[in-house]
């Protein structure tokens, strides 16, 4: 949600600046700004609605450069995506500031500073930021003192960066709830919200901790904690690949990682399987000990990992027999949770930095859980710190909005949890996690044999692109699928999708059905095929489209008004990780032939770091 880039160097920063937005532009996208301390000695500043590129435009129209400078992509929260309201927010002409998150006093602030004498000029939250800070200058002229003092002030979640024009040698900025990283390169030095913003220019990194202020200069940073105590942070080499953040041959970065499936999960699987099991060690030291004791499992998630989360229920409950609950974080958060005795609190999040289900994480802990664990995309995020146990996945950066390997990735690591929980336990069936872990080598090759099938689905496509409306129905692990589907679709063309257990069809839903709604269905062969295909009928006697996804032994046929895929066989359990390819694959095809920004959608963000 926003992003936020900072540079000082020896040299013309406006490109890193310019570069690092649009590494961070997934995040955020309805406006873009920079501000930039010149060789004149001014702050100067260029802001446009719209992505990146209309910044870099009027940037380069401009011509300004300068040595020292901060620079945002918005996605908006407080006030339309104008050029009044995008970032950096000055005040009084010397003092610049980019925020992310959400400040909830905003109103009691406005009003305070309005009494001060400040003029506000936009309708963000943001702006009460930088007037506060210019009015504890008067007190502290030292602007890293002003930010000290400013930041006890403000509610909510933030990670800002601000410059000021009377001490150009340095950038200071603090965080709460909304994370920073200082990048360091030769002689110069970088700040962001990601570190993926800063991959061009470094890989080396110091991880801002909660109630973190620093002060980054040429010759280097310092950091005081949320005492005001001097701290020194590890600073960390990466060594993932830059490349990750390009689109290669693929025309969006959507499909790139679609395809990328089967090496990610191979990547996820790497060093957690031993010969016939998994290594309950890859959830580190105190695993072993703390899952023997686990009687009752909560999941907490949003979008497309609480999907992940209800497949894992299907496992947690069918395979080990211990009880699970999902639920959403935003409703979890707010919730008397009546919590059972010796639960795991286990949190799925692809950036490991959603508001919610952070928040989820924070409120549990007084609660009495045996202990949390995330499972996670992002090793360096806050939900991983704050967990005591963590499994990555091993998706590698994600860009496209809508969620695609981050969830193939966490339906595999879940399992691999549901093996090692099961098998602490003894709980397995006989034999169970020596199949189970065959079946997962084999998933990798399996998945390649699903992408094979991208021609078909996107011929299928067509049959989609002038739709409004279309349900996705699935029984048991397939009905979270079906629902993932759903989002998928949704999200990225726009095309109103449901999705229903099969089972329920017949309670309501079924009014809706004509040959105007395509039905799409994930028909593995599985104990509840047949019943699936009575419901499958009850959609053809309504004169309903089926586009059904199933494999040789389900014995379904193509016919009029239905639609077959043929899918690949696949150990029924892993069956939800298999079907969930081609419902990428078919909203992808949609959303291209519906000409929408498939890797942007409108209205989205990457990394929902605010309420
Ligand atoms: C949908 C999507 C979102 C995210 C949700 C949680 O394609 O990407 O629904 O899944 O915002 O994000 P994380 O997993 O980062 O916590």
């Amino acid at each position: 949600m926003c992003g936020i880039v900072g540079a000082i160097a020896e040299r013309n920063i406006t490109p890193i600046l310019i570069g690092g937005l649009k590494r961070l532009e997934y995040r955020g996208y309805d406006s873009a700004g920079l501000a930039v301390f010149t060789a004149d000695h001014e702050l100067m500043r260029i802001r446009r609605p719209g992505k990146v590129t209309e910044l870099e435009a009027a940037l380069r129209d401009d011509g300004l450069t300068g040595r020292l400078g901060i620079a945002h992509t918005r996605w908006a929260t407080h006030g339309a995506p104008t050029e009044a309201n995008a970032h950096p927010h000055f005040s009084h002409g010397e003092l610049a500031v980019v925020h992310n998150g959400i400040i909830e006093n905003h109103e009691s602030l406005r009003t305070w500073l309005k009494t001060q004498g400040y003029v506000f000029t936009s309708q963000t939250d943001t702006e009460v930021i930088v007037h506060l800070i210019h009015h504890k200058l008067k007190d502290n002229p030292n602007i890293a003192d002003a930010l000290k003092v400013a930041v006890k002030e403000l509610h909510g979640a933030y990670g800002v960066a601000v410059i000021y024009a009377r001490q150009p040698d340095r950038i200071v900025a603090a965080r709460s709830g909304s994370p920073l990283v200082i990048g360091f390169g030769l002689g110069e030095n970088y700040l962001a919200s990601d570190q993926l913003a800063l991959r061009q220019v470094t890989d080396r990194f110091m991880y801002l901790e909660e109630g973190d202020i620093a002060e980054v200069r040429l010759d280097g940073v310092s950091v005081w904690d949320v005492d005001g105590e001097t701290v020194t942070r590890d600073v960390i080499q990466y060594h993932e690949g830059a490349e990750a953040a390009d689109k290669g041959a693929f025309r969006h970065f959507m499909l790139k990682e679609i395809h990328e499936q089967p090496a990610v999960v191979q990547r996820t699987l790497e060093s957690r399987l031993g010969d016939a099991q998994v290594l309950v060690e890859a959830f580190g030291p105190q695993a072993e000990e703390l899952f023997k004791r686990v009687r009752n499992i909560q999941i907490v998630a949003c979008g497309t990992s609480y999907h992940a989360g209800l497949v894992a229920r299907y496992w947690l409950e069918g395979l080990t027999g211990i009880p699970c609950q999902v639920e959403v974080a935003s409703e979890f958060r707010y919730r008397r949770v009546a919590v059972q005795p010796d639960s795991l609190f286990v949190t799925i999040s692809q950036s490991g930095e959603t508001a919610d289900t952070l928040a989820a994480l924070r409120n549990a802990k007084p609660l009495g859980y045996l202990a949390s664990l995330s499972i996670c995309n992002v090793a360096t995020s806050s939900l991983v710190r704050e967990s005591d146990l963590t499994l990555l996945t091993q998706a590698g950066p994600e860009i496209g909005v809508a969620s695609t390997k981050a969830f193939t990735t966490q339906l595999v690591a879940l399992l691999l949890l549901t093996l090692a929980l099961g098998r602490s336990q003894n709980r397995l069936e006989e034999g169970m996690e020596a199949e189970l872990v065959e079946a997962l080598r084999r998933l990798p090759a399996q998945l390649d044999e699903a992408l094979a099938m991208d021609k078909v689905v996107e011929r299928i496509a067509e049959l989609f692109a002038e739709k409004h409306h279309t349900l996705f129905l699935g029984r048991g692990a397939q009905y979270p699928v079906a629902m993932e589907g759903a989002l998928k679709l949704k999200e990225i063309s726009y095309i109103h999708a449901e999705a229903y257990p099969a089972g329920e069809l017949k309670h309501g839903p079924l009014a809706l059905v004509d040959a105007d709604m395509p039905v799409v269905t994930v028909a593995p062969n599985n104990e509840l095929l047949e019943k699936l295909k009575s419901n499958l009928q009850e959609v053809r006697a309504r004169g309903g489209q089926l586009i059904v996804f199933a494999d040789a032994e389900a014995a379904l046929e193509n016919g009029e008004g239905t639609h077959l895929i043929g899918m690949p066989s696949v150990h029924d359990v892993l069956a939800p990780i298999l079907y969930t390819i081609p419902l990428q694959l078919l909203s992808y095809h949609v959303a291209v032939l519906k000409g929408t920004d498939v890797d942007q959608p409108r209205n989205l963000a990457k990394s929902v770091t605010v309420e």
